[in-house]
């Protein structure tokens, strides 16, 4: 992890937010590379999820929302996490954190920071959400959340979107935004921070129907993330028991992925039969009917919900440990360092360069960057030996690197480098972009 946060930031793919003031907590910044890479991902998903299926809307709601929907949610009661504070260090621990020796409370627990016995409080609960003020009167009426999961914004539109694109049950809702929790325990870089976004579907079936489409949503988004290029290996579901289980859920897997280290396998994405809780409970506190009208069998239900919930910086983190590596390459006495991003979501995906800086060279590579650039993220490099420029290329994972040499220039072909074969082809310039196209499409 710690090569990795390295070249995140060497690269430009990951900074620590304000880190010129000593840094915010678990707040991280996506550079010129990142945010490329975060982009393609959440595309991947958009395309999948979205623009591929006919029954899937998309929605882009508000962060805020009418603070009566986190009562409905369950979260001003439920979204909350036992705290311990040390009264020596003043530190903060969650009570179920393994470090602590003893019960909190009790004389002789003992403080994991600063070993001082009997400083721990006893345990009390502490919301996750983040609290602000709308309107210029800071009192507890103007309280409003930041969001901490973007599927309320869904329910709260469950009717707005059925209506207004006449879909019909089973058909889901779906949208990628910016959640907020004050995590107590966030880390490990961008796994669990206090600002993140999540890619989260909420697909309405008639009750009944809700274990097979429990299923098959399983079984798309574990596919989903092979497709990523996440070896299989390092994938895994995790089925909740009775009391992993949220509030919400009546069945529950996540899909794990193996970060490795201390971390091993953890969760990248929640998928969650969660009944008719959420509609039920916004119908309740907003006296508004959020029920659906099966026309042909003339009846009102409230639809059950099945939840796809996967974070986009966790799944992020998730292709960038999957895809480095540093390995020896044949015949060369420096090893080199890779990022096998799948093609699709390297942030680069061809780097251009001239052999040498002479006869006509540079300027062959430039028209053909030119080209390229209109239709796919390109980068033009001259400088220094074409070997460091092959390997600056696989440190940031781009896919192709397309050479101009001698033979360029009479013949009118390029070499192109595969990242991971190494092995070189030689294509027809005016053929490039079909060439990449093709490859990128797999
Ligand atoms: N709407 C359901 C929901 O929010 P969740 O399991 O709490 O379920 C879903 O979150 C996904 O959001 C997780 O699998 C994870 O990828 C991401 N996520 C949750 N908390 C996060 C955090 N603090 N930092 C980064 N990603 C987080």
């Amino acid at each position: 992890m710690e090569k990795l946060v390295s070249l995140c930031k060497r690269r430009g793919f990951i900074f620590q937010s304000s880190e010129i003031y000593g840094g915010t907590g678990s707040v991280w910044d996506y550079g010129p590379l990142g945010v490329e890479l975060k982009k393609n991902l959440k595309e991947r998903w958009w395309n999948a999820m979205v623009r591929a299926r006919t029954d899937i809307e998309g929605l882009d709601a508000a962060i805020l929302m009418h603070p009566r929907v986190w009562e409905a949610s369950g979260h001003v009661s439920g979204f909350v996490d036992p705290l311990v504070d040390c009264r020596n260090c003043k530190k903060r621990f969650r009570a179920d954190d393994p470090k602590i020796k003893g019960t909190p409370g009790a004389p002789d627990a003992q403080c994991p920071a600063c070993g001082m016995k009997g400083t721990l409080s006893e345990a009390r609960q502490f919301n996750l959400m983040f609290k602000t003020f709308m309107g210029p009167v800071e009192d507890s009426a103007a309280v409003v959340y930041l969001r901490p999961e973007t599927a309320q914004g869904i329910y709260v539109n469950f009717l707005n979107v059925q209506q207004s694109t006449r879909q019909k049950v089973p058909f889901g809702i779906a949208q990628i935004g910016k959640a907020f929790r004050n995590e107590i325990t966030p880390g490990n870089f961008i796994f669990r921070t206090r600002e993140f976004e999540q890619m989260e579907m909420q697909f309405f079936v008639e009750p009944g129907e809700d274990m097979k489409w429990f299923e098959y949503w399983k079984a798309q988004r574990m596919e989903w993330h092979r497709g990523l290029g996440l070896a299989e290996s390092r994938l895994q579901f995790h089925e909740h028991t009775r009391d992993e289980l949220a509030h919400y859920a009546r069945a529950a897997f996540d899909v794990q992925f193996d970060f490795g280290g201390t971390l091993g396998f953890q969760e990248i994405e929640g998928v969650h039969n969660r009944g008719d809780f959420d509609l039920t409970q916004h119908q309740t506190f907003s006296g508004k009917k959020l029920e659906y009208f099966d026309q042909p069998n003339n009846r009102r239900f409230t639809p059950f919900v099945v939840e796809t919930s996967v974070g986009a910086d966790r799944t992020t983190l998730a292709v960038l440990v999957n895809g480095y590596r540093e390995e020896a390459v044949e015949g060369e006495s420096e090893g080199r360092t890779v990022l096998g991003l799948h093609p699709s979501i390297a942030p680069t995906k061809a780097g251009v360069f001239p052999l040498v800086k002479k006869d006509g060279m540079p300027e062959m590579a430039h028209r053909i960057a030119d080209e390229l650039r209109s239709h796919l993220p390109v980068f033009y490099d001259d400088s220094g030996a074409i070997g460091r420029r092959y390997r600056r290329q696989d440190e940031v994972g781009t896919p192709f690197c397309i050479t101009v040499d001698g033979e360029s220039t009479s013949g009118g072909t390029v070499t192109v480098r595969d990242r991971d074969s190494l092995k070189q082809e030689r294509v027809d310039a005016g053929q490039l972009r079909a060439y990449i196209g093709e490859k990128l499409r797999t």
